[in-house]
């Protein structure tokens, strides 16, 4: 597999969902075609744009602008940035954000931002009025490549993440590739585990292929588009074959039992972002995955250099604070692993490797061999 030389115009992943398939646009600049699209999509549509404090600094005026020169009326709903907003409270407020706006069972709910705004105000769109629809706008990588597609909305638990929710598919996804100039090096960064994901679960040429050309997708070259395109027809193929994760979808969940767990233990703050919990959850995957004698320690070792190599933690250590109580015991953690949303009937599932390329789904993992290992990690 070889990098597109140019930057291609806009490049469009369908999700085949049959009556509620849609299209996922890819592109520089793609956000200026938002409201024209809409337009098509809807015709005498009204929407509603959630979006975060940071994000409408940068894209509100863009996204209001597109949708203007469509002749679309729109209003706004602004939220804090962060996991702070993906609460009761913060669904409570665009809920009644959106109601007082008037968005109707016809019209529809543009979220424009990174996984949070994504999540959140997809869930408000799924119980708004028993169902309105929406449309996805991400603003981060991680929300490009993962979670603006496959429909899965919601809410955090005081209990745990993500655990209040409603698969609710959006109609139409705009990944504009230039939004992502804006981003943070490391939020860019914890974004890219989720792409090296793709590679490491379902595509090993696409990891050979990573582990080439990490450098442009970072700068912001040809690659990037490519690398978001092919993680968006990986994240659509299994979605369409497997919308309700009744099995293949569980693999997109590789690192995440791990990554859940960390960023349980660092209370989701900005000690460990999702992605970087994904890229250590990952690693440990991987050699979890060594362990059992299901891959080699070089093809461990290999994922694991792949995601040092462009900056991401990769071991337990690296976490900041690792030493604080409740992250450097394996207990602890196994303890976060049991509220996770993978867990069925008191066991563990896990996603380990058969090969780099190559994930399957562990149902039944003997949770004292994962108690060892990761006791092994803490000391090791
Ligand atoms: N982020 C995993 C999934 O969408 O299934």
């Amino acid at each position: 597999m070889t990098a597109p030389l140019k930057h291609s115009s806009a490049i469009t992943v369908d999700v085949a969902l049959g009556d509620r398939a849609y299209d996922i646009v890819i592109g520089r600049g793609v956000l200026q075609s938002l409201g024209q699209r809409v337009a098509a999509l809807r015709p005498g549509v009204r929407t509603a744009i959630v979006t975060d404090r940071t994000v409408a600094k940068h894209w509100l005026e863009p996204t209001e602008r597109s949708l203007a020169e469509a002749s679309i009326p729109t209003s706004r709903v602004i939220v804090e940035e962060g996991e702070i907003s993906k609460t009761y409270a913060g669904l409570e407020k665009v809920s009644e954000a959106l109601i007082a706006a008037k968005i109707e069972r016809n019209d529809l709910v543009i979220a424009l931002g990174g996984g949070v705004v994504g999540d959140l105000a997809g869930f408000a769109a799924a119980i708004l009025r028993r169902g309105v629809d929406f449309v996805q706008v991400p603003t981060s990588l991680l929300a490009q490549v993962d979670s603006s597609v496959g429909g899965k909305t919601g809410i955090n638990s005081p209990q745990g993440k993500n655990l209040l929710g409603a698969f609710h598919q959006p109609v139409l996804v705009i990944a504009d590739t230039s939004v992502l100039d804006t981003l943070s090096p490391r939020q860019f960064r914890a974004g890219y585990a989720e792409v090296a994901k793709y590679g490491v679960l379902g595509d090993q040429a696409f990891f050979t292929w990573l582990e080439a050309n990490h450098a442009d997708i970072f700068s912001g070259g040809a690659a990037r588009e490519h690398a978001i395109a092919t993680s968006c027809r990986a994240k659509a193929a299994i979605v369409s074959r497997d919308e309700r994760e009744n099995g293949e979808r569980a693999l997109l969940n590789l690192g995440h039992t791990f990554g859940h767990a960390l960023e349980a233990a660092t209370g989701f703050s900005d000690r460990l972002f999702h992605g970087e919990g994904v890229a250590i959850g990952m690693v440990l995957a991987a050699e979890f995955s060594a362990r059992l004698g299901m891959i080699s320690a070089a093809d461990a070792a290999r994922v694991e250099h792949h995601l040092a190599s462009v900056g991401l933690p990769t071991h337990l250590q690296d976490i900041a604070g690792f030493a604080q109580e409740g992250l450097a015991d394996a207990d602890a953690l196994m303890a976060l692993m049991a509220q996770d949303k993978k867990v069925k009937r008191g066991r563990l599932t896990f996603i380990l490797l058969q090969a780099i390329g190559r994930a399957v789904v562990a149902n039944d993992v003997e949770p004292a061999l994962v108690r060892d290992f990761l006791q092994q990690k803490l000391t090791g």
